[in-house]
């Protein structure tokens, strides 16, 4: 039987709700399936682990994690505890730069039955797919500060793109585009104030366009995109845009899909050299954390798009078709979605539904 062993991080918050109804759904869906075995290793890194030791992870953590097929991450920051920059650069973003997992798959769909805050916007009419840059631009890493302590104090963040990070997102954009049924590739740009970054995004995007003329493609400024998100959701189907932009884009994403409980993400290396990371786009959500009222379905999400990665389409599948006749049915959900179950309530009826799909 073939085995896939993942690397589960709980992390911090609501990370260590959610996490065990994923596994408990992916469980689920490997009973099922039968022919394939997830075994499951789980590290308790995070900020209680920073406060213990200094540190966020190990300082072997990329090597202990590189001989896993894949990572389950719940969330990372306690900004209460220490400072989210400390925590975010000790654990979530060295995976990701770390490892080359420099395509970011963040789904942005109203799971039938759910109901969004848009008038009039149904399932059909929000439903399409952010594909952010993970590598590099404004989470670059470069900048400094300058002058510290003094009223000459200077803080420099800059952005990076280079051709080769820019081009290869953007021609993942387009093969997806190509293989979708409205074949239409969105870049989201600011090249109007951004005078050198984004013009030369635009740029390495109408060179592209050139050769894929069976996508139909268009461009919007980062602010209109916004409000295109909420008032056209329905012209879209996939959307490039640079790391900041796009983190800021599928937040605003979860919200119009009814909670930011449920949208997905998959950090993937798409070379496959190293493991790629598959966690929920929400982080450890602090305000509600210990009333074990958080939704799981960003998490259940996350492990389809994972077992996906690994090959097991029909084990995806039974699980989003279980995870959908649960939003479908209305019972049990979480009060992000003004439900009054537990998480672990909405997590055994996520199950309930996948074992009897
Ligand atoms: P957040 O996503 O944690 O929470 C934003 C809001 O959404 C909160 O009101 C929260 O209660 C709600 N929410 C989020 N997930 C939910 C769920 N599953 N069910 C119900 N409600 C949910 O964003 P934040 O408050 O800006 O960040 C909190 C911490 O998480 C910070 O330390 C931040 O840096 C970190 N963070 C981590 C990740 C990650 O690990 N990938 C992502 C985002 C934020
Ligand atoms: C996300 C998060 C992270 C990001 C933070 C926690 C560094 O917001 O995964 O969307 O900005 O990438
Ligand atoms: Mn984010």
């Amino acid at each position: 039987m073939k085995e896939y062993h993942i690397a589960v991080i709980p992390g911090d918050g609501i990370g260590m709700e959610v996490m065990p109804e994923g596994i408990k759904a992916l469980q689920a869906a490997q009973a099922r399936v039968g022919t394939f075995q997830l075994r499951f290793e789980e590290f308790p890194w995070g900020t209680e682990f920073y406060l213990k030791t200094g540190r966020m992870m190990p300082e072997d953590g990329l090597k202990i994690l590189e001989k896993f097929d894949a990572i389950y991450l719940g969330a990372v920051g306690m900004p209460a505890l220490a400072p989210d920059n400390i925590t975010l650069w000790g654990l979530l973003l060295p995976i990701r730069k770390s490892f080359q997992q420099y395509i970011n798959l963040r789904p942005i769909r109203l799971l039938p039955g759910l109901e969004g805050p848009l008038k009039g916007k149904g399932p059909d009419d929000i439903n399409f797919v952010c594909v952010r840059e993970n590598s590099e631009g404004e989470y670059a890493g470069a900048g400094g500060r300058v002058h510290v302590d003094t009223e000459h104090e200077v803080a420099i963040q800059t952005s990076v793109f280079t051709r080769h990070a820019v081009e290869r997102v953007m021609r993942f954009s387009f093969e997806m585009a190509r293989k979708s049924a409205k074949k239409k590739l969105t870049s989201v740009t600011k090249s109007n104030a951004c005078q050198y970054s984004m013009v030369f995004w635009d740029e390495v995007f109408a060179q592209l366009t050139k050769q894929y003329p069976d996508v139909q493609t268009d461009k919007w400024h980062i602010d209109s995109m916004c409000a295109r998100f909420v008032t056209k959701p329905e012209a879209l189907d996939v959307v490039v845009a640079s790391n900041l932009f796009a983190d800021i884009l599928t937040d605003l994403g979860g919200a119009i899909q009814g909670s930011l409980g449920t949208p997905p993400s998959a950090n993937l290396n798409p070379e496959r050299k190293y493991p790629s990371m598959f966690e929920p786009v929400h982080g450890s959500a602090p305000d509600i954390y210990g009333k074990k009222i958080s939704n799981p379905i960003a998490t259940v999400w996350a492990g389809a798009m994972m077992l996906d990665w690994l090959g097991e389409a029909s084990a995806a599948k039974l699980v989003m078709d279980g995870l959908i006749a649960y939003t479908q049915a209305g019972k049990h959900l979480t009060p992000d979605l003004r439900g009054t179950a537990s998480t672990v309530e909405a997590g055994d009826a996520i199950v309930e539904k996948l074992v009897n799909w």
